[in-house]
């Protein structure tokens, strides 16, 4: 068998582990495996092909980033190029990529990404490559699998810069209000917040009431808090309102981020308490993947060549603890996954006292 495996959208902390994990598993049976640079583009210009050694990959299970690049722009289906009279329109190149992969004599393509690169590898199943997908974000919202890889290493980092700001909040009795990832879902937000004793958590499934947020605020003043951590996460909007959007991208894409500041001067205007504002960002995708998340990224990497073994292609790697298996990529595609408004951890927060503006 020769496979490639590319790797696209946002980097995560295991993208590294989950090719070790394939690299290895195919060379014990004797398969190679060929990796893709930059998402896409790899079968689009084949200078940009890489023959995965098991040398190669030896020692970067606790490596962040991607050691073959990853892509956000880059669709072959919506691929934009320029024409003689300069201008730029989106068009399907998508054949080109199936007749290089067939051309390369590969027997399967294995998709580590998001949603947007598990439907862009649908299609190509649809097209005739027999594909595995393996699903990747820090964000946790992908259905049909109960955790991505990468979430745990973002809570972490999140949870860390949580606990840091309290001694900053607490010496200046200030408010510290911290943005963090999440897109349209609050997992990070969430996660990090409860175990971070944040006072407030502001997610996207519960749009929230600045006045109820200040109340909260103003309630912790009179049991002689005189500060306060507000964990917000990028997609949080006020009951009635939209999110906050620094940057629209073409195609109708946009870039999530504004929310915790907007909230911070809010919080400001109407309690009078001092107030700053955190973004975590591209922080919460670097560094080393946490001993969870390799694990699990070094579960999907194997699993994957498992399942090529077994011809279950069109299917995505996915964890329903406390296994691994194989579900449907149009199951995890369908629909994003939100937080659960009845999940434990929502009913754990509210009996811990936090606040989600509601
Ligand atoms: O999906 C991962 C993610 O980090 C989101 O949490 C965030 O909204 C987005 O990617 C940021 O994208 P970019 O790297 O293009 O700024």
């Amino acid at each position: 068998m020769k496979i490639a495996v590319n790797t696209g959208g946002g980097d995560a902390p295991g993208l590294n582990a989950v090719i070790r994990g394939i690299v290895l598993a195919a060379h014990q049976k004797g398969w190679e495996i060929y990796g893709i640079k930059y998402g896409y583009q790899g079968l689009i210009d084949t200078k940009q092909i890489v023959h995965l050694t098991p040398e190669y990959v030896w020692d970067i299970t606790n490596i962040g980033g991607t050691i073959l690049g990853s892509a956000i722009r880059g669709d072959p289906f919506r691929y934009p190029v320029k024409k003689p009279d300069g201008n730029v329109v989106e068009t399907d190149i998508s054949g080109m990529v199936v007749s290089n992969f067939n051309a390369l004599g590969f027997d399967a393509l294995i998709v580590i990404g998001g949603d947007g690169s598990l439907r862009i590898a649908s299609k190509f199943m649809e097209k005739g490559i027999p594909v595995i997908g393996i699903p990747k974000t820090i964000d946790n919202d992908i259905s049909a699998t109960a955790i991505t890889f990468g979430f745990d290493s973002a809570v972490n980092t999140a949870t860390e810069a949580i606990d840091k700001l309290h001694t900053t909040a607490k010496s200046h009795d200030r408010v510290m209000v911290v943005e963090v990832m999440g897109r349209y879902t609050g997992w990070i937000a969430l996660h990090s917040g409860v175990s971070g004793s944040a006072d407030v958590i502001l997610i996207p499934e519960i749009p929230f009431d600045i006045e109820k947020v200040c109340n909260k605020i103003k309630q912790l003043e009179f049991i002689g808090q005189n500060y306060a951590i507000v964990v917000a996460a990028e997609g949080a909007m006020p009951v009635g309102g939209k999110v906050t959007v620094i940057e629209e991208r073409p195609g109708g894409e946009v870039r999530l981020g504004g929310i915790g500041k907007k909230v911070a001067d809010e919080i400001e205007d109407r309690t009078g308490k001092e107030t700053r504002v955190i973004v975590l960002g591209h922080l919460q995708r670097g560094g080393a993947p946490t001993t969870f998340d390799r694990l699990l990224s070094l579960r999907f990497g194997t699993a994957a060549i498992r399942f090529i073994e077994a011809g279950m292609f069109g299917t995505m790697v996915a964890l329903h603890p406390p296994d691994i298996c194989a579900v449907p990529i149009e199951e995890a595609i369908g629909q994003m996954k939100s937080v659960p408004l009845d999940s434990d951890i929502i009913q754990t927060a509210r009996s811990l006292g936090i606040s989600f503006g509601d």
